[in-house]
């Protein structure tokens, strides 16, 4: 088992020293190459994932960090934090590369880490090392006197980019004329809007200003019960699968939960099939996990007798249906860090995530199911050179990248910020 981190083995499959295969050449670039550059994620992008032409950007890192070698940034980020000491938190997911994470105060899913963002307000400044709608979130929960900074302002989210403000705004009066907006005998209103973690702030504040809340990968199904409490139903987005195998788990019939194709009339489908919709689904998904299929588990199960299968419930349905069990990533890291006995486990999850674990773990033998080394082209953006800079720039005193969400669209979003964090995942 190799214990080599996901850019070391990128670069040896490259150069030729590996069998192993890469999603993409370009990983092997600094994200920097890509900045301000053509409207793609850049390094490690699946499917082709286009920014969206609003999407903040990124400007050009200044040369010395550019240049810098892996070691002397690695230095220089120890040395700045220990500067700043108690000034400033950092904060990164799971899915971030480990040049990285050796770095964070706290690791975690998006659910652990907006806890995180609210518990820490000694801090001037939280570094969240993730992606924009994470920085958002902490930017909303943290306090007002607080700066959230995101090292590398061009890690976005190809499925938060699925669903804008004005797609469900219009669908969501398409569905107020269709239903109307009188509750039902048990004071159940027609529809809630209950958006993933993973969208803008415009989309939590809608929700927060409609009745609804949001959800993470870990609490969805405490959440879609909080939901169906207070309504008939209700209007998933952005991620089709985690609302689809959520639903699913609860015991709604797939027959139920018609697909939204926002710009359709009626999402595309018709009056009929909307009356009798328990959850409509946005059409969204993540390109990270929508690389893995049946085929993948069934050729763990062929190679390995009494294999573990475990994906995130972004992935497809019958992916996890296939699996033996699905979870956040935290769910994932504790299934793993529980095993008393040795045991092989074939997860799908981002790679660096799974690489991770393989090392933490060397009494298990711990697989990514995609054979292909394809790292999260957003999180990939947040390279130590970019931490360097932010926390030096703290140092001297000034804070870039700072990402702050309107007043108004914070009051809003942190209504329904604040019904997730009550509903603990199970
Ligand atoms: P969780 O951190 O909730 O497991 O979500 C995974 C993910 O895709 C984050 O973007
Ligand atoms: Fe977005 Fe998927 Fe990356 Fe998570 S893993 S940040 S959902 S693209």
């Amino acid at each position: 088992m190799t214990t080599a981190s996901v850019n070391e083995r990128i670069q040896l499959i490259v150069k030729g020293a590996s069998k192993d295969s890469t999603c993409s050449p370009s990983l092997v670039k600094g994200p920097w190459e890509f900045d301000g550059g053509p409207a793609h994620y850049g390094p490690g992008a699946s499917s082709e994932d286009t920014i969206p032409a609003d999407s903040p950007t990124q400007g050009v890192l200044p040369a010395e960090y550019r240049l810098a070698s892996d070691a002397e940034l690695h230095e220089r980020i120890i040395a700045a934090k220990q500067t700043l000491g108690d000034r400033v938190v950092i904060l990164g997911h799971f899915y971030q590369r480990d040049e990285i994470v050796q770095h964070a105060d706290y690791l975690g899913d998006s659910f652990q880490l907006a806890n995180a963002a609210k518990a820490h307000p000694e801090a001037e400044a939280i570094v969240f090392c993730g992606v924009h709608f994470m920085a958002e979130t902490a930017d909303i929960l943290s306090a007002e006197n607080q700066a959230v900074i995101l090292p590398n302002l061009a890690a976005g989210c190809s499925m938060a980019d699925m669903a804008d403000i004005d797609s469900v705004t219009e669908a969501w009066e398409q569905l107020e004329e269709l239903y109307g907006t009188e509750p039902d005998s048990q004071g159940r209103v027609p529809v809630i809007p209950v958006t993933y973690m993973n969208s803008s702030a415009a989309l939590k504040a809608f929700c927060g200003a409609h009745g609804g809340i949001v959800c993470t990968s870990s609490n969805a199904e405490v959440v879609l019960k909080w939901a169906f409490e207070r309504g008939q139903r209700v209007l998933f987005f952005p991620d089709q699968h985690l609302g689809r195998n959520t639903a699913k788990a609860m015991g709604v019939s797939i027959d139920d939960m018609p697909l939204w194709h926002g710009r359709k009339p009626l999402g595309g489908n018709t009056a009929a099939d909307l009356e009798k919709a328990k959850v409509i689904l946005w059409n969204g998904f993540c390109s990270v996990h929508k690389r893995f299929n049946v085929q993948q588990i069934e050729k763990a199960r062929a190679e390995f007798e009494n294999v573990r299968v475990i994906v995130h419930p972004e992935c497809p349905m019958p992916v996890v249906d296939a699996a033996d069990e699905y979870g956040s990533t935290d769910y994932i890291r504790k299934a793993v860090a529980g095993a008393t006995e040795p045991t092989t486990f074939a997860i799908g999850t981002e790679i660096n995530m799974v690489q991770r674990l393989a090392a933490q773990y060397p009494q298990h033998n711990i697989f990514c199911l995609d054979p292909v080394v394809c790292p999260c082209s957003t999180m990939y953006r947040i390279h130590p050179g970019y931490l360097a800079w932010v926390l030096e720039r703290l140092v001297a005193g000034e804070v870039v990248n700072q990402i702050k969400v309107s007043a108004e669209v914070s009051e809003n979003a942190k209504i329904a910020l604040e019904r997730m964090l009550a509903a603990k995942p199970l």
